[in-house]
């Protein structure tokens, strides 16, 4: 597909994914679900973090170990859906600050509308995780870290949950040096921009406000 793209296919995620899809799960069960996911995917996506080591004393003697380098982690969330993904994220990196991004899909043009934007100071020496969990035609996605770059972010990964070929390819286009990680890599979009065979709408599956 594009040389940014890893599809995360560990078989909890995939397993944990099915039921996501799967319209009667309500939505405090996909909450649940979706946490869970971010949190594997967090994994995944994290694990070319640097590392240095740290002094420190064990109950039986002092040495050298491994603790995270560089960069502080920074998360950005995709209003409103990217929050399902924040939560696990959290739990796993729990010291990252977090900032977020509003945009809204003007229905005709599926093109994206910024209406709130704010994170964290120094965002430029920040190693940023955007986001956001369907990746249906890129616009959104490839908006926010458009506008990260033009805040000052230059070390970025985009964080998805299910991603459309069309969006992947966009994506990948404008931002070449930005990874995405993703579970799944679906089949198309249909007309409206939704992802086949996708799992509906993500914020209204989360919130139940379908
Ligand atoms: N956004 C969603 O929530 N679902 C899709 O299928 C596409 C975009």
């Amino acid at each position: 597909m594009t040389d940014t793209l890893t599809i995360v296919k560990h078989p909890l995620i995939q397993h944990k994914l099915t039921e996501m899809r799967d319209k009667s799960t309500p939505p405090a069960q996909f909450r649940r679900l979706l946490r869970q996911i971010s949190f594997l995917l967090a994994y995944g996506a994290t694990e070319d973090l640097d590392l240095t080591t740290r002094k420190i004393e064990t109950p039986m003697e002092k040495g050298d170990f491994p603790a995270l380098a560089g960069r502080n982690l920074c998360l950005v969330s995709i209003l409103r859906a990217g929050n399902g993904l924040l939560e696990g994220m959290l739990d796993l990196v729990p010291e990252a600050r977090v900032g977020h991004v509003g945009l809204y899909r003007d229905h005709d043009t599926l093109e994206a509308i910024e209406y709130y934007f704010k994170v964290p100071e120094a965002i430029e020496e920040r190693q940023v995780f955007v986001v956001d969990p369907m990746l249906a035609t890129g616009h959104s996605a490839s908006a926010a870290i458009s506008r990260l770059k033009n805040a000052g972010a230059r070390h970025l990964t985009f964080i998805c949950l299910l991603a459309a070929p069309d969006g992947a390819r966009a994506l990948a286009e404008d931002h070449p040096d930005v990874p995405i990680y993703t579970a799944a890599l679906d089949r198309e979009l249909n007309e409206k921009g939704y992802i086949l065979p996708g799992l509906g709408d993500a914020g209204d599956r989360i919130y139940g406000t379908a």
